[in-house]
């Protein structure tokens, strides 16, 4: 049995994100989609919020389930006998800080990490750049899924 983690803040989450989810779903018996929960980072939406999104769009996934996380990700790893971490790469400028987490994640305690590069429609994505473009009130259809768009668009307006 195959469990693996696919990390991240998922504020909100996008396309990019969902086809790593997809693909990982594909690969290993078990994928747990963890949210961190981060104190010292300004988000868009609340860790429940972003886990309701996630549970949502991947309803379709049986076995893809949603948790979240605060603290070191190994520590979580290990308390859920996780010794897989998945990570989508999207092009070289993720790659520095990619590699230096996913060695510090195995000396610390042995977690692997596997990376999947990201599928080429969606190397620019970035859950920064949809709330930029939506902030501005551009189109962002193409970037979350459908049922997400009105509800990063009413977040927004609601700052
Ligand atoms: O979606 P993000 O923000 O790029 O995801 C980054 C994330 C949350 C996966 C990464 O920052 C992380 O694992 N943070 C948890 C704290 C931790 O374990 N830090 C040490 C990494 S070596």
């Amino acid at each position: 049995m195959k469990k693996v983690v696919c990390p991240g803040s998922f504020d909100p989450i996008t396309f990019g994100h969902l086809d790593i989810i997809k693909r990982a779903s594909s690969l290993f018996d078990e994928v747990v989609v963890a949210v961190l929960v981060n104190k010292t980072k300004m988000s868009l939406f609340s860790v429940e919020e972003r886990m309701e999104m996630i549970r949502e769009v991947t309803s379709q996934y049986p076995n893809v389930s949603v948790a979240s996380w605060s603290g070191l990700l190994v520590d979580y790893c290990e308390a859920h006998d996780i010794h897989t971490i998945v990570k989508g790469l999207r092009a070289v400028t993720d790659f520095d800080y990619e590699l230096q987490m996913s060695q510090m994640n195995l000396q610390l305690k042995g977690v692997e990490t596997l990376f999947m590069s990201t599928a080429p429609a969606h190397s620019f994505l970035s859950s920064s750049l949809v709330k930029e473009i939506a902030t501005y009130d551009g189109d962002i259809s193409a970037y979350v899924p459908a049922q997400l768009v009105a509800r990063v668009k009413s977040a927004l307006n609601a700052k």
